[in-house]
């Protein structure tokens, strides 16, 4: 049973920033990671799992510090009494800091302490020095932490023995391998310093079918024969599925959903979970899922949408989710159609006017009824859920005000069972 916790991230950000005109200041950013809160006990296997571009590679990297941190905290097997204090959110003293933040260590301490962390990349062409000899690659970081060549060179044969590679691999140069043998040799690198965490990031996701298997099930032995613990990114939800003790949802910088891997199969609770999910074929009979079509693209980091990330996609989004004026302005010229909508008479849309995020105004050529327009809206949100938004409409006249409802950032929530999730519908806000 894994329970000791062995890293705790809080708030963490990477937020990069994006050069816009000759200057090299910017005050533009690709929030590619946006308070991220996140636990990993030791010995556990977290698949970490979104689409393309939503922020796991990010994570990883910052949950190794392989990049420097935006804002938020990020511990390494802290001790009992420090992991009291950090989960009832008392300030450490600079001295605990310094032993256990990864973003506050001494470089000197840091440096060791980057003996017990590690990453394999996706692509074992690029990832491999082509010009050095696998025996040279695999002892890179032991000769950076003072390894003498012969002992540095007995361990690259004991580490290739150990991820499925003859000793003679040792002689030949990263072009003279296929890529299942690259990513074993990758994998062997990372393993050189018997660290305690690796972050895996995509790491068969270059490779062929068959060749995935293998490189999983090596996986899968080395994590027992270490105890190792392990973040395993991937787009594809299906990869980790057997390897996996856990599993995280991302979506747009943000941790939407997270739980035991047969929770999350079983029961996923997030919309955009269930969207992934459905969208994949289970080979299990008894999970039925109703196939669900993620509409449209994750929208743009740089200005992720108000309140729930995902809401412009999500087909339960209501009141809180954090609709905005903008996303009104096609429902409305729509569902307000009169040569759509017979009840509109002869009242036509002439000008639409957004006075910021949560006000707009409507004028018509005609004066139009308030109880019409609110019909419509009652009747039509299901189907356009960008109308849920709307808090109150007046009319007067030709004259339409609308008054949206304040959007709720939807926070992160334990369910019971270890079950995570991000999202109103299961933890309702009071409704602004
Ligand atoms: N060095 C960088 N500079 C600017 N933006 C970056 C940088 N690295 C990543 N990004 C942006 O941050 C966001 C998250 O990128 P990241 O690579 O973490 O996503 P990902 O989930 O790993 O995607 P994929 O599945 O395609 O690998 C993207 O919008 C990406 O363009
Ligand atoms: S909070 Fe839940 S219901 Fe609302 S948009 Fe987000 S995922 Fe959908
Ligand atoms: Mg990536």
């Amino acid at each position: 049973m894994v329970e000791e916790e062995l890293i705790i991230g809080r708030n963490l950000k990477k937020f990069f920033p994006i050069k816009t005109g000759l200057t090299s200041r910017s005050n533009i950013y690709v929030k590619a990671v946006n308070d991220v809160d996140i636990v990993i006990k030791k010995g556990e296997v977290v698949g970490l799992v979104g689409e393309t571009g939503c922020g796991k590679s990010t994570l990883g990297r910052l949950l190794i510090r392989l990049i420097e941190p935006s804002g938020g905290e990020l511990y390494f097997s802290p001790p009992p009494e420090v992991l009291n204090k950090i989960k009832s959110n008392q300030k450490l003293s600079d001295e605990e800091l310094k032993n256990y933040s990864i973003f506050h260590m001494h470089k000197n301490k840091l440096r060791e302490m980057r003996k017990k962390f590690n990453i394999v990349f996706q692509d074992p062409y690029s990832s491999l020095d082509p010009r050095m000899l696998i025996k040279d690659i695999v002892a890179e970081p032991l000769f950076s932490f003072g390894w003498k060549k012969k002992d540095a060179y007995a361990r690259v044969q004991e580490l290739l023995e150990k991820v499925g590679l003859p000793a003679e691999f040792m002689y030949r140069f990263p072009h003279e391998l296929s890529g299942g043998q690259r990513q074993r040799v990758a994998i062997a690198r990372a393993l050189s310093l018997s660290p305690e965490f690796i972050v895996l990031d995509e790491p068969t996701s270059a490779l062929d079918v068959s060749v995935q298997a293998q490189v999983l099930n090596l996986l899968e032995d080395l994590r027992k024969e270490f105890n190792l613990t392990m973040l395993f990114i991937t787009h594809h939800i299906l990869v980790v599925r057997h390897i996996s003790d856990r599993i995280m949802v991302m979506y747009l910088g943000k941790i939407v959903e997270s739980a035991m891997k047969d929770e999350i199969f079983k029961d996923p609770k997030h919309p955009y979970t269930q969207a992934l999910l459905s969208s994949v074929p289970i080979p299990d009979p008894r999970v039925k899922i109703e196939r669900i079509i993620l509409e449209g693209d994750v929208p743009s980091p740089i200005n992720p949408p108000n309140g729930c990330f995902f809401h412009p996609r999500c087909r339960h989004a209501f009141e809180p989710c954090g609709f905005t004026t903008d996303e009104l302005i096609e429902p409305l010229r729509f569902v307000l159609d009169n040569k759509r909508n017979p009840e509109m008479g002869n009242a036509e849309i002439q000008e639409m006017n957004v006075i910021d995020d949560l006000n707009m105004e409507v004028t018509f050529n005609n004066p139009v009824q308030q109880g019409v327009v609110e019909s419509i809206i009652q009747k039509e949100k299901e189907q356009t859920r960008a109308l849920y938004g709307i808090k109150e409409i007046s009319v007067n006249g030709n004259l339409l005000k609308i008054k949206m409802h304040e959007p709720v950032d939807p926070k992160l929530k334990d369910i019971g069972n270890e079950h995570l999730v991000a999202c109103h519908l299961v933890n309702p806000p009071e409704i602004k």
